[in-house]
């Protein structure tokens, strides 16, 4: 039976995701994934980077199935580990160069953001960043109606869900020694936080 899930999103957005990472991460790096999801990120990213030591993750475990599927032929995929961001440790070993998160936090409780950056301050190297992409709020604000649209069908499916705004999400990191460096506009009103330890 074949594990692999697939999301019609990442063929939208994986081209320029992997351009920003590309400039910011450079030919080399060790890269902790979290909320891997199907695992399609990984296996593009790493397939185009051979550099790239790419560690992948998510708590769901049929999730991680999924990426092992999809990144069987890649010797610098290490299999995916089964991290909750919420939980106080994470079984990987540091330091890493990046932590990214895909379309996370806006659909995982805030729990999960604030986990999110705690991982990212105690497995970054110094120097190191966390970019996380998605839809974000900015000035309390919804950046367009489709934004606001979806939402709303993020909080039908579970009120803890929601668009964060950028400054509550810059807060958050910066308890735990994360600077926001660079706020990245992506395709379909999405963006990437480039955030610093
Ligand atoms: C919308 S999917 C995004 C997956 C992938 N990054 C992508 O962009 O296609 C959200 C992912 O977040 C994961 N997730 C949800 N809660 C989480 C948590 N507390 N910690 C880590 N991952 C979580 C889910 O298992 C799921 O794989």
């Amino acid at each position: 039976m074949d594990a692999r899930q697939q999301s019609p999103s990442t063929a939208r957005n994986r081209e320029p995701i992997l351009a920003v990472l590309q400039l910011l991460l450079g030919e080399r790096a060790r890269v902790l994934e979290i909320a891997s999801g199907t695992g399609e990120h990984a296996a593009f990213f790493a397939g185009a980077m051979p550099g790239w030591i790419w560690q992948p993750s998510d708590p769901d475990e049929a999730a991680r199935a999924s990426v092992a599927a999809w990144c069987a032929d890649l010797g610098n995929v290490l299999a995916p580990a089964e991290i909750d961001a919420r939980a106080a440790g994470w079984d990987v070993a540091g330091p890493f160069d990046a932590v990214i998160a895909i379309n996370m936090i806006h659909i995982s409780p805030w729990e999960a953001t604030l986990g999110l950056m705690a991982g990212a301050g105690r497995l970054l190297r110094v120097g190191g960043l966390l970019v996380t992409y998605g839809a974000y709020k900015r000035g309390g604000a919804h950046t367009s109606p489709s934004n606001e649209q979806f939402e709303q069908w993020l909080k039908a499916r579970d009120p803890a869900f929601g668009v964060r705004d950028v400054a509550e999400v810059e807060a958050a990191a910066n308890v735990q020694g994360l600077r926001l460096r660079e706020v990245i506009e992506m395709p379909a009103n999405n963006l990437a936080l480039v955030f610093e330890r």
